[in-house]
């Protein structure tokens, strides 16, 4: 199994945000995690990447129990991500933005960054070319030398799944990577996302918008913190529990 979540759960005070979650993701495919608003779902994505510690549960990765690694360490292994609020160095242009997040899977000491050695140079000219082929996929390169606060949204959603993909990662977990966007700039973000699937990256994807569940190949429905349906998209639009959790319940 490529990644399996086993019974998580968070809680915050008297509330569970994520209850006994089980949630499988097979390698190769394009998964949808969908649910009202305050479901779990970003909570889900920060237990499985370390931002959260659960209060019980597993996250196995690669056969690996991975649920109480830190952060960097779960990045290393082959998990990134982009966040709902898209953090981005707003005074740093496109390729300053990618090329920094390199530095997370860059072997360069300090000393050979100091000393400005052969390794660091070499790393340094690889950190480049890769920038430039993930800006040249994401379809970025016409802004690259812009700085990252003045692009428009869409844009800017692109550079944080760029970032993501610095980490040169198995598995790619997108926070509403379409919320907000016009139809174009959602247009470039799916076929950015077949890209990379493309390339064998495996996507878990949170959205509601149903363009987004079309290009899936299973969706996973989560409400009030647990998983109440799994199916194709088509299933996941004919299952009246999901329908009535996002009319809330009536
Ligand atoms: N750090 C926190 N402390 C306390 N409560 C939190 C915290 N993070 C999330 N919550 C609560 O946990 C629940 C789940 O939140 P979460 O952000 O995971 O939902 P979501 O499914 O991503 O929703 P949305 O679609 O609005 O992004 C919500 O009730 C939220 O208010
Ligand atoms: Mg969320």
């Amino acid at each position: 199994m490529f990644l399996e979540v086993k019974g998580l759960t968070k809680r915050f005070g008297g509330l569970l945000a994520v209850n006994q979650l089980d949630l499988t993701v097979n390698k190769g495919e394009i998964a949808g995690l969908i649910g009202p608003n305050g479901a779990g779902k970003t909570t889900t994505f920060n237990l499985i990447t370390s931002v959260l510690q659960p209060t019980k549960g597993r996250v196995i990765f690669n056969g690996e129990d991975i649920t109480y690694e830190k952060s960097h360490a779960i990045a290393r292994k082959g998990i990134a991500r982009t966040f709902q609020l898209n953090p981005l160095f707003g005074d740093f242009d496109v390729l300053q933005n990618v090329s920094t997040a390199f530095y997370i899977s860059d072997t360069s000491n300090l000393f050979d960054m100091y000393f400005n050695t052969n390794k660091h140079r070499r790393n340094q000219k690889m950190i480049m070319e890769k920038s430039h082929e993930i800006i040249k996929m994401l379809g970025l390169e016409q802004v690259k030398n812009v700085l990252a606060r003045n692009l428009p949204h869409g844009h800017q959603k692109m550079l944080g799944i760029a970032r993501a993909l610095a980490a040169e990662p198995q598995l790619l977990l997108l926070d509403e990577p379409i919320a907000g966007m016009n139809p174009d700039e959602v247009e470039a973000i799916l076929k950015a996302i077949n890209k990379i699937h493309e390339q064998g990256i495996t996507v878990l994807v949170i959205e509601h918008n149903m363009m987004m569940m079309d290009i899936c190949n299973r969706v996973i429905v989560m409400n009030f913190g647990q998983k109440i349906a799994e199916g194709t998209p088509q299933e996941i639009r004919d299952n009246e529990e999901v329908q009535s959790a996002y009319l809330g319940g009536v």
